[in-house]
């Protein structure tokens, strides 16, 4: 049923934002059919939501129609004697699917495991964790295609996966809602754990897929703050992608840190070691927005903070940044709605 004039706040790990116009919580395809008349219908903009843990919503709301996933069903389906297909429609909480995947020894997933969040959003920003990104174990993806309403399946090529970057956040791929999600699992023995925060758990162990889930589970719990008690949205910001050069003058002053090849020519740097460590913003804080005391990448909202006061603190921490090193920051979650 459509409801107007609905709180994004609330449905946000942010808890920022004004209200959606419109919005609609849908369990099944004629729901999703039924919404997509009323968009085309009435020409309006749409939002598709999940568990709402990577958004930074506008004070002004959003002057659309917000479609909430909450389908719901897993599937597994095996392939030959090793490898399982797993799908999974796009409005199972994450984690709840990766609990299931590691109670049955199906490995794939469990890297991920912790993470906030919907599995129809996996896609969208290739999530990743602990050296697994979603484009190991995407096989392919469902979606609806609103504007001519119809069904397509995407392999895992035509996704055009990146770092935290999927066609998905291109300008036609916001046109396709995921319906489901495919998963390629394996039911091999298979731990990926030379992740350093991960490898220091396990130095002289090989861990069960158990035993890994329940390590990550400690690490996000010592990093992350809890999103139902302090507003976050994990890391805000991604991790910037510098020529090589740039990444070696750095190293020149602070030989520790660590810097991660994307090609011959270009490095990944933890940018949550340079808000620490090089801009010593860790706990930085301007009213109710900070940077978190345990890991400096997290923003978090303490109490009230409007998305404005989240976008003029940004803009503080990225000139810091550019003063320090040069490099121009980009967010990581996704803005809706206007910021004028
Ligand atoms: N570091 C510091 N100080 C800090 C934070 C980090 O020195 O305050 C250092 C760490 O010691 C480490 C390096 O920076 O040497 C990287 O930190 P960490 O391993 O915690 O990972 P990250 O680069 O900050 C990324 C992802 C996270 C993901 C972790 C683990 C991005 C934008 N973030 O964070 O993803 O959980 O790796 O794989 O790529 C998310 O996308 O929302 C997210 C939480």
């Amino acid at each position: 049923m459509l409801q107007k004039n609905v709180s994004l706040s609330s449905n946000t790990t942010l808890k920022t934002g004004g209200v959606a116009s419109y919005y609609v919580e849908l369990v099944d395809e004629a729901g999703l059919v039924e919404a997509a008349d009323f968009i085309l219908e009435q020409n309006l903009p749409y939002l598709v939501l999940g568990g709402g843990s990577n958004l930074l919503v506008s004070d002004h709301g959003f002057s659309g129609v917000v479609l909430k996933m909450l389908n719901k069903g897993r599937d597994y389906q095996d392939q030959d004697d090793a490898t399982v297909v797993l799908s999974v429609a796009a409005g199972e909480v994450l984690d709840d699917v990766i609990a299931d995947t590691v109670s049955r020894g199906l490995w794939g997933l469990e890297n991920l495991s912790s993470i906030p969040g919907t599995v129809g959003a996996v896609p969208i920003q290739n999530v990743g964790a602990y050296g697994v990104e979603a484009s190991s174990v995407v096989h392919s993806v469902d979606v609806y295609h609103l504007p001519t309403k119809t069904k397509k399946v995407f392999t895992n090529s035509e996704c055009n996966f990146g770092y935290r970057d999927s066609f998905f956040k291109s300008e036609i791929g916001r046109e396709y809602i995921i319906t489901k999600v495919n998963f390629i699992l394996t039911k091999k023995y298979q731990p990926k754990i030379s992740y350093a925060d991960l490898a220091k758990k396990f130095l002289d162990v090989t861990p069960t897929q158990l035993e890994v889930r329940d390590a990550l589970i400690k690490i996000r719990a010592e990093k992350f703050p809890d999103w139902r008690v302090l507003g976050t949205a994990g890391s805000f910001f991604k991790n910037p992608i510098v020529a090589n050069e740039v990444g070696e003058a750095l190293r020149l002053c602070y030989p520790d840190l660590p810097v991660y090849v994307v090609d011959n020519n270009r490095a990944k740097l933890p940018l949550g070691y340079i808000l620490d460590k090089v801009c010593n913003l860790k706990g930085f804080r301007v009213g109710d927005v900070g940077l978190y005391e345990a890991q400096a990448l997290v923003l978090v909202n303490y109490k009230n903070a409007t998305a404005a006061e989240i976008i003029s603190f940004v803009k503080i921490v990225s000139e810091k940044v550019f003063e320090k090193t040069k490099i121009i920051i980009e967010p990581e979650v996704q803005f809706v709605g206007e910021f004028l």
